[in-house]
């Protein structure tokens, strides 16, 4: 679908996101033909670079982050003739002047503040003060937003001072991701699920995104935060949302998520014994968190598993299992729905137990599973096997339905068009850390070091005994 011209800057364009996903998701938007007109992408930072530099620097960013880029060559060019660059001072008056000049004010300009959380507030200030902060205008933040409830707010008020919330787009960039929306329509586009979707029917929800890689090139922020600030008060807070919430009336940014607000303020506050903490240790040839993050002492953990509750009718007595960690068995994220055990088996003990599982998979292999009971074939009497109905995105709907543009290409898209549904908005975000901040607090004051865990197992074991002590068992991490 076509949008209307549009004018993109980027704050921090020459940064890590902006290499790696903002400027390719951009180039592929173009290519998909949807920076129609005179759309125009602005770098802004503060390296000494002039234009043909900064051009050479976004066309080397798409060349090693888009796998099609080759194929495109002659788009390529058209693309980097749309962008330009500013050399600018967030905290002081350089340069602002000429960005000003630049952007054009009869069209959507989306700044997107691809910089740390301690420069939103000199940026916003200064769109307004240089008149940029009108109401075409919108503004995208990343994570992380805050490092704790007082910070988080700290973060809304300054930016409430310029721009008004239908202005301010919080980036969570799961929710970009293809089958995390896919999730809200198996949920409410099929009369099959929602009837089953509660305590009743449901024994237990498990949340795993496992990563194999480990903090990387990250360590210096990753060491401050941890597993438990870096995706489980974001990623799998807005997946354990998307898969608890109420139905909401409409498909529409405020109905949505005030339906995930709900979720949050329905948390249980977390026991200590409902919480696992690991750190990865050296494994031969792979480094240790530590040697990564290069602080022999740190105790930030690098996994965390919950095991949540949320207390209104809906849930009351399902647990929710989340995990998340760094150099795990496999990158693998999946949500599984397990429901009960059917009331009374007529077939008999010999035929064992079997449950209905619904999983979601977000990566690798996109797709949706419902694991169903059946008759196993052959002569051998009533042997009873679970099999899976399984729509692999590429299997059911052909090979290209795979190739679905990347979360930060939705999400942009999104900005540009002006639909807030995907992004959270200030009040969930505080709330999240709510519920966040007791737990890690908790940790501080028991002085709790993170338990140690293999390079490439699942976690620690405690992790494990989480599920076992309920007499249930996580899913395989497969990639
Ligand atoms: C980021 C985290 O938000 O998400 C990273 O800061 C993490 O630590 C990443 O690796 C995972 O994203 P994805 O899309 O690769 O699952």
């Amino acid at each position: 679908i076509p949008v209307e011209p549009f004018d993109l800057i980027v704050f921090g364009g020459t940064g890590d996101l902006a290499r790696r996903k903002i400027l390719p998701a951009l180039f592929r938007r173009y290519c998909a033909g949807q920076m129609g007109g005179s759309s125009r992408v602005i770098g802004a930072a503060r390296s000494d670079l002039d234009e043909a530099g900064y051009r050479a620097f976004v066309s080397d960013a798409i060349a090693e982050f888009d796998p099609d880029a080759t194929q495109n060559r002659d788009h390529l060019s058209a693309f980097l003739e749309r962008v330009s660059y500013v050399i600018l001072d967030a905290r002081g008056d350089a340069g602002w002047d000429k960005l000003a000049a630049l952007v054009q004010k009869d069209r959507v300009r989306a700044y997107y503040f691809s910089v740390g959380p301690g420069l939103f507030g000199d940026l916003a200030q200064r769109l307004h003060t240089y008149g940029m902060s009108d109401a075409d205008s919108r503004i995208v933040v990343e994570k992380p937003f805050g490092r704790d409830l007082a910070s988080a707010r700290d973060l809304n008020r300054v930016l409430a001072q310029h721009f008004e919330e239908r202005q301010i787009y919080r980036i969570d960039h799961y929710l970009g991701k293809e089958t995390v929306q896919n999730l809200m329509a198996v949920r409410f586009g099929n009369m099959l699920f929602e009837p089953l979707w509660n305590s009743q029917y449901v024994d237990h929800i498990q949340i795993t995104v496992a990563e194999s890689v480990g903090v990387g090139g990250r360590g210096e922020y990753y060491d401050r935060a941890g597993a438990m600030r870096d995706m489980m008060q974001n990623h799998l807070m807005q997946l354990l949302c998307l898969i608890a919430m109420e139905p909401p009336a409409k498909f529409d940014p405020d109905a949505v998520r005030d339906e995930k607000l709900k979720v949050i303020r329905a948390l249980d506050p977390v026991e200590p014994d409902c919480v696992v903490r690991g750190q990865y240790q050296a494994d031969d040839g792979a480094p240790g968190y530590r040697d990564e993050v290069e602080a022999p002492d740190s105790t930030t953990e690098s996994f965390v598993a919950i095991r949540a509750h949320i207390s209104n009718w809906r849930w009351a007595g399902t647990p929710f299992y989340l995990r998340t960690g760094k150099r795990l068995k496999a990158r693998a994220s999946e949500i599984a729905v397990v429901f009960k055990d059917a009331p009374h088996s007529i077939f008999g003990v010999q035929a064992g137990r079997h449950r209905n599982i619904l999983t979601i998979r977000l990566q690798p292999n996109e797709g949706i599973e419902l694991g169903v009971t059946i008759k196993e074939p052959g002569p051998g009497g009533m042997r009873l096997i679970d099999v899976p109905l399984d729509m692999t995105f590429a299997e059911a709907l052909g090979p290209d339905s795979a190739d679905f543009p990347d979360a930060y290409e939705r999400l942009i898209m999104d900005v540009i068009r002006g639909n807030q549904t995907l992004f959270m908005r200030g009040d969930e975000v505080e709330e999240a850390w709510s519920w966040t901040d007791p737990i890690i607090e908790g940790w501080e004051e028991r002085g709790e070091a993170p338990i140690p865990y293999a390079s490439g197992s699942a976690g620690p074991d405690d992790a494990l005994m989480l599920m076992h002590r309920d007499g249930r068992r996580w899913r395989e991490i497969r990639a």
